[in-house]
């Protein structure tokens, strides 16, 4: 199998000598030898840790949110749950833990071949948005900030970044005018500054969006409101590189050993219905009344401890790690609702 890094190069040759950055991210996270198909994922033993990765609580509350999408919803039959970059499928597991009725429609979509096989037996598992039009909700946790976005870099006026061949087996960067949809970008910026476009993001939220006759999206992820809040502030800080639990290196090195990511600038993509944090999200779909079933269940078990009591003991330390406003807590709730009736709104 071809390296990440040989793909990029060939892809460079291909495209005349340099490489659009979004196309250059695709290839070091999905291609063949891509991050995501070599071995990169959540989890414990993973790269990084995600809210699923915690423990089931997130999916339990998720299980209760989806509940109520379907009662309001008028409870259809044909209810279905698409979660979209579902990894190795452990959020599946947590929300069908919560034993909901519409469990029999839950359909993971992951493009990484190799976190496909990890799926569970009991979800449909697919490489791509299912056809619709469907009744359900489309589900995401840290799907937006994956999905490769082009970099746009302020040298007196905005140019756009490619990547080309560097010296000896790196990658060095070159630019060329910035595309003219680009006229929203601020007129001025520190020298040096750079910005994500994410059109590949919005496309995601509204592709989501139309799949649904009825229902909602939610994606859940570090965002930041306004992408004008991104100049002057070190490049660094918004897009990163993780690998082994921690923190990786530039981003063009490695490609296909570190995972690429960035903050999810919310005014890129199409108006949500509703922004809340992770932490609001969580306390009104019900996460204290989880914590507070779990304590009376250890309680009333702990002098004879089953696995089902400890696991409902590990939501009070799941919970402190889900709300905690210097982690995932601070995460954004995106909800995007189709409109009940009549047509669409949102995306
Ligand atoms: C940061 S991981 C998050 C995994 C999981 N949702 C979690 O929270 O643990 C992002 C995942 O999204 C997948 N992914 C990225 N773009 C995708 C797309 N367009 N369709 C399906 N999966 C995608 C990646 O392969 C990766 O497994």
């Amino acid at each position: 199998m071809p390296s990440a890094s040989d793909e990029v190069r060939a892809a460079i040759v291909a495209a005349g000598g340099a490489l659009r950055f979004d196309e250059y991210m695709r290839i070091a996270l999905y291609g063949k030898g891509g991050f995501y198909n070599s071995g990169g994922q959540a989890g414990r033993r993973g790269d990084f840790i995600t809210s699923p990765e915690i423990g089931p609580l997130f999916g339990a509350v998720l299980a209760r949110w989806i509940e109520a999408e379907w009662r309001r919803m008028g409870e259809p039959d044909d209810f279905t749950i698409v979660e979209c970059g579902a990894g190795p499928g452990t959020l599946a597991r947590g929300v069908m833990a919560a034993s909901p009725q519409w469990r029999h429609h839950y359909c993971a979509v992951e493009l990484s071949e190799r976190q496909r096989r990890e799926h569970p037996e009991t979800v449909r598992s697919i490489s791509e948005l299912p056809a619709g039009p469907l009744n359900g909700v489309v589900i995401a946790n840290e799907l937006l900030d994956n999905v490769p976005f082009r970099l746009a870099v302020f040298d007196g006026g905005w140019r756009e970044v490619a990547v080309c061949v560097g010296q000896g087996d790196g990658f060095a960067e070159v630019t060329s005018a910035p595309d003219p949809k680009w006229d929203w970008l601020p007129a001025t910026a520190p020298h040096g500054t750079r910005l994500p476009i994410q059109d590949g993001a919005a496309a995601w939220a509204a592709s989501a969006h139309r799949l649904l006759r009825q229902g909602s999206v939610l994606a859940f992820d570090y965002c930041t409101p306004t992408t004008s809040e991104l100049v002057g502030r070190p490049w660094r800080e918004w897009l990163r590189t993780y690998r082994a639990q921690g923190r990786g290196e530039h981003y063009l090195a490695g490609a296909g050993t570190q995972d690429i990511t960035a903050q999810v600038c919310i005014d890129q993509l199409p108006p949500p219905t509703e922004i809340d944090s992770q932490t609001q999200f969580l306390h009104r779909w019900g996460i204290d009344d989880l914590v507070e079933e779990g304590r009376l269940a250890w309680a009333a078990s702990a002098a004879r401890p089953d696995v089902k009591a400890l696991s409902m003991r590990s939501r009070v330390r799941e919970s402190e790690a889900l709300l905690d406003s210097r982690g995932v807590g601070a995460f954004q709730a995106l909800t995007w609702r189709v409109a009940d009736a009549g047509g669409k709104r949102g995306a």
